[in-house]
């Protein structure tokens, strides 16, 4: 008896598994004849187009190659700075404990000794990555908020204050990618082998 039964649920397993693989392969056609991209079962999405793959592509590399049109200086960014970055960042860009939010400058020359301070002033080799990094991430509670004009302004504000940029000089496609950072050659391409030993 309890061996029939075993042989009905081995039965009944089996019913399930072929059903489920069924339903898969039909999953799959449906996704293949799905409209425009991602139809499935869900019915959900839609192929990227070039307006959805140009949101995300938003990288801004060493040489300024990304960097959209648009101007400002550290005066106008003074404003937006208060506006939006000095709650966390502190009204010096000493950086606000509480809030995550680190120290913007200081700390030059530091980065060998027994307590390096890193900062954009004293650790960041390239002034372009500062453009990237707020348009995609800053302000933290808001990123994606700033339109090019005042990230210029602000990317210039904190390069001013960091002493790297005069505090009238314009930042913009051109201007930025030829800002030298202080730790500029203070990264080099690590030219050890790869090693492949995980087998
Ligand atoms: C709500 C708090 C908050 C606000 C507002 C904010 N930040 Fe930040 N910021 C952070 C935090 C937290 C980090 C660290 C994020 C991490 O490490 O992932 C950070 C990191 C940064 C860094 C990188 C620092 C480093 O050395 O790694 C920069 C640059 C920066 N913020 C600029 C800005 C600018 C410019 C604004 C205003 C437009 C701004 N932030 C507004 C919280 C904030």
């Amino acid at each position: 008896m309890s061996q029939l039964r075993l042989n009905i649920g081995a039965v009944a397993l089996c019913a399930i598994w072929l059903m489920a693989a069924a339903a898969h392969a039909a999953g799959d056609e449906r996704m293949v004849a799905g409209e425009g991209g991602y139809g499935g079962p869900y019915g959900i999405g839609h192929t990227a187009g070039p307006a959805d793959i140009a949101a995300w592509n938003i990288d801004i590399d060493a040489k300024g190659n990304g960097l959209p049109q648009g101007a400002g200086t550290a005066t106008q960014g003074d404003a937006i700075y208060r506006m939006r970055c000095q709650v966390c960042h502190g009204a010096d860009l000493e950086g606000v404990k509480q809030t995550g939010g680190e120290p913007l400058v200081g700390g030059r020359g530091t980065l060998t000794g027994a307590n390096p301070v890193k900062t954009v002033e004293s650790y960041w080799p390239l002034a372009t990555t500062l453009y990237d990094y707020i348009n995609r991430a800053m302000p933290f509670d808001k990123p994606g908020s700033l339109q090019p004009e005042e990230i210029y302004s602000v990317v210039a504000f904190i390069l001013a204050k960091a002493g790297i940029i005069a505090a009238d000089q314009e930042m913009n496609a051109q201007s930025l990618p030829r800002v030298r950072m202080p730790n500029r050659d203070g990264f080099f391409p690590d030219d050890r082998p790869d090693v492949f030993d995980y087998n």
